[in-house]
């Protein structure tokens, strides 16, 4: 009876935020196109809302062109424009990339120092360029392809190693970056990692997260006045609707909602059911052994030792349970979601990531990623072959 209530006090709030309310609100949101982030407080876009809509002009938006569409813009001093493709008013962060899809060449001249964007962390990466004749006899990092050309490969990493290594070589050092970046990585392979196509940045003024939160529940984040940069958070919108209606709406909504949530449970533990097999199946590879036999057999692939497999990032998922590739929720293997503290590992060429106690198996049998089947010694072996 007491869950009852519960699900109905939900799907009352849901409803209560559902109903418009007539407050004055004169910041109204906006976006570029559909499916592009929604622009509000901090955030304005430029020439469409009001100045007092955003906080100040470093959360100015605009809609550039990217490759002929319009998406939301955000203009860096020193860097130019970037492509806004995400804004997390909760956790106070947005995801930028570069409209010309080469965000290392961006990243060279990044400086947020007169931004009010910084990085969880930062990393020093170091930009190296190598005539390709040598940068082929080591490898240290992928090469930045639209920086290289046929004559000097350009790469980055993060090892001190490879600092040390390359300035002995007939390598060029042009230049060390502190790149934000979203989580810790323990390892020492870090340099692997490269630079994504993405990069998370954080502003820590204005707070907003009392307002943003659940507990927020709808109430509106602003400055106070004109004059002064103070931050409010309206109050949120009360519900008006009488008794009367609200019986109503609690036996309409609370019986079809127990009964979806019933089917979500039988859904959820289904699911867990299928995990659990498939784990066990990882664990016990003697079960199809046979199969693995024939494909050895049949393509050449093997799997790698315990070193190479530890040499491979790992990383450990934060709160956020962020990831490089922003869609990678679930983990290949075992289809399970990850979960905050949960260890994982990525392959270095194609970065995808997978549980590190699902991945080592499947290593340990096959040396190719299991989502793009790229393995980390193909491209190996076709440097020895042409060198
Ligand atoms: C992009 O926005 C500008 C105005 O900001 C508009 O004139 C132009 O037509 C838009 N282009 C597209 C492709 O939507
Ligand atoms: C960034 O720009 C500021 C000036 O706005 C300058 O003082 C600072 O040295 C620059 N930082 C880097 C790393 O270039
Ligand atoms: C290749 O790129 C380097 C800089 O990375 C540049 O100095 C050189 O002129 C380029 N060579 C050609 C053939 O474009
Ligand atoms: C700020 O000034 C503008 C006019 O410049 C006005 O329309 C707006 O209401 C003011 N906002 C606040 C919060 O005082």
């Amino acid at each position: 009876m007491e869950f009852t209530t519960k699900i109905t006090s939900f799907f009352l709030l849901i409803i209560s935020l559902l109903i418009p309310t007539t407050t004055t609100a004169t910041c109204t949101n906006a976006f570029c196109r559909r499916g592009d982030p929604i622009i509000r407080f901090p955030f304005r876009l430029k020439s469409h809302q009001p100045q007092s809509c955003g906080y100040d002009k470093g959360f100015d938006l605009t809609c550039g062109n990217n490759n002929g569409v319009n998406r939301t813009t955000i203009t860096l001093p020193f860097s130019g424009d970037f492509t806004v493709e995400t804004i997390d008013y909760e956790a106070q962060e947005i995801l930028l990339s570069d409209p010309h899809n080469c965000l290392p060449k961006r990243i060279l001249t990044l400086n947020l120092t007169s931004t009010p964007f910084d990085g969880d962390y930062t990393r020093p990466f170091t930009f190296f360029s190598c005539p390709t004749s040598e940068y082929l006899s080591f490898r240290s990092s992928n090469p930045i392809t639209c920086l290289s050309n046929k004559t000097s490969t350009v790469f980055v990493t993060t090892s001190p190693r490879v600092v040390n290594h390359l300035s002995a070589q007939p390598c060029q050092l042009m230049k060390t970056v502190e790149v934000p970046v979203r989580w810790q990585v323990y390892e020492q392979a870090v340099s692997y990692w490269g630079l994504s196509d993405n990069i998370w940045l954080t502003w820590r003024v204005p707070r907003c997260r009392r307002c943003e939160g659940p507990e927020g529940r709808g109430g509106k984040c602003g400055i106070k006045s004109n004059s002064s940069r103070e931050i409010v958070c309206s109050d949120p919108p009360k519900p008006a609707i009488p008794r009367r209606v609200r019986y109503a709406i609690a036996i309409g909504a609370g019986i079809p909602g127990t009964l979806v949530l019933f089917g979500v449970v039988c859904f959820v533990y289904s699911k867990i059911n299928a995990c659990i097999k498939r784990r066990h199946l990882i664990s016990h590879p003697e079960i199809n052994n046979t199969q693995a036999h024939s494909s050895q057999s049949s393509i050449m692939i093997k799997g790698l030792d315990g070193s190479t497999i530890e040499s491979y990032p790992k990383i450990v998922l934060g709160e956020s349970k962020r990831l490089p590739k922003i869609d990678d929720v679930t983990c290949a293997i075992c289809l399970s979601e990850y979960e905050p503290k949960e260890t994982l590992r990525t392959i270095p060429l194609c970065q995808h990531c997978f549980h590190a106690d699902c991945i080592d198996e499947w290593l340990k049998l096959n040396g190719t990623c299991p989502v793009c089947r790229n393995s980390p010694d193909q491209i190996l072996s076709s440097e020895n072959i042409n060198s």
